[in-house]
């Protein structure tokens, strides 16, 4: 028995917090670290719509840190550096869904900060999910076992963000609804950051793969919305940015061999002149054999389901590659834990929940 303590609990968070109460023998929910004054004291259970656990939810770092546990849920919206390194200090191990996909590639400081970290508190740090994770990380390595020789590796993805109810990512960090011109790779704190995460997958696929990248380059193109479109609370204004075409590409003498790229629209306005994959995630590979996949969730192919529910799923599969690797998290030695270190992550007992 795995004791977690969830830090986050917003779409992704509660999908942990849910499916722990719901039937997770394997693992015990014994806090949780809040950001609103409005959860904090919050019975954990109740917070996701269960009956009362008597834990309750905390706002307080220190009382997080002080708290024993195995690991750290850590999905918060913005990610901290700071705390995830103040929590490998303390002893527990963290997985997250929010960065530190691959170490390797980090910024050098930073990294040596993490690692010092985990050796004060003889623990380690995993970073995963859909995408960046399982996608641009478990299923192509996955996929290579079955070649002879790869040319090139592209996952695109295909999403239109209007249903996805974490309008603060939307429009405060990735700053959808902001004007076109003001979109680029460094433009602001966030889209940096965001950028950067995508960039080490590249590099990860490319180190795993043995491409010998020289280097990985990043680029947006920004569209603008022809219309006004409510999402939720936000309004987003005609001639603001409403899409948002990014690519992440492995170079080696100047050829591309490594390539996420990014087809994100909020308002559903699918500009003409972008590649058309089919909604959701596209693997291809290039080589011997050519191989293709493509990825996506729903809450279900049978029954029907509202839109909503559909929505969710990815935030479940998310989630659960996550929550899936903490037994992996936990056993595995002090420092650094990637998708390519790790055992491969899978629900040993799916059917039986
Ligand atoms: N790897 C992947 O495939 C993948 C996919 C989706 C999301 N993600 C990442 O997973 C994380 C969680 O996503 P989500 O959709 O669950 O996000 P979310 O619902 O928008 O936010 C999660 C929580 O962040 C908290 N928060 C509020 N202010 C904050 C601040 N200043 N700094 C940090 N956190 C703050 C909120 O806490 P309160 O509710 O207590 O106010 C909220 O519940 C994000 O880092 C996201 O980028 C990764």
């Amino acid at each position: 028995m795995y004791r977690v303590i969830q830090w986050g609990t917003g779409a992704v968070g509660s999908e942990m917090m849910t499916a722990i109460l719901d039937g997770r023998p394997d693992l015990e929910l014994v806090g949780a670290k809040v950001y609103s004054d409005a959860k904090d004291g919050a019975d954990l259970g109740e917070l996701v719509g269960r009956a009362p656990i008597g834990v309750r939810a905390t706002t307080d770092v220190d009382a997080i840190l002080a708290t024993d546990a195995d690991c750290v849920l850590y999905t918060p919206r913005t990610a901290h550096l700071d705390d995830v390194c103040a929590v490998l200090a303390s002893g527990k191990n963290v997985a997250t869904t929010a960065f530190l996909f691959h170490p390797r590639r980090m910024n050098p400081a930073d990294r040596d900060r993490v690692l010092a970290a985990c050796e004060t508190g003889g623990s380690s740090v995993h970073g995963s999910g859909l995408n960046p994770g399982n996608l641009s990380g478990v299923l192509p390595l996955a996929l290579s076992g079955m070649s002879r020789r790869i040319d090139k590796v592209t996952l695109q993805e295909r999403a239109d963000w209007s249903v996805y109810e974490s309008t603060g990512i939307t429009f405060d960090n990735m700053a959808f609804g902001a004007p076109v011109d003001s979109i680029s790779p460094t433009s602001t704190d966030f889209l940096a950051f965001n950028s950067s995460i995508f960039t080490e997958q590249v590099w990860f696929l490319g180190d795993a793969l043995g491409a010998d990248l020289d280097e990985v380059t990043a680029t947006v193109e920004a569209v603008a919305a022809q219309q006004d479109h409510q999402i939720f609370d936000h309004l987003l204004a005609a001639g603001t940015t409403a899409g948002q075409h990014w690519r992440w590409t492995g170079l080696r003498n100047g050829e591309p061999l490594v390539e996420i790229e990014t087809l994100w629209t909020v308002g559903n306005e699918y500009p003409g002149h972008w590649p058309k994959p089919r909604h959701g995630w596209t693997l291809t590979i290039e080589g011997d054999p050519s191989m293709q996949t493509h990825f996506f969730s729903m809450a279900s192919f049978t029954r029907a389901a509202s839109m909503e529910e559909h929505v969710r799923s990815a935030n479940v599969a998310t989630a659960m590659q996550v929550l899936n690797a903490v037994a992996a998290v936990c056993e595995a030695p002090t420092g650094f834990a990637t998708s390519a270190t790790l055992p491969l992550i899978y629900n040993a007992g799916a059917f039986a929940r």
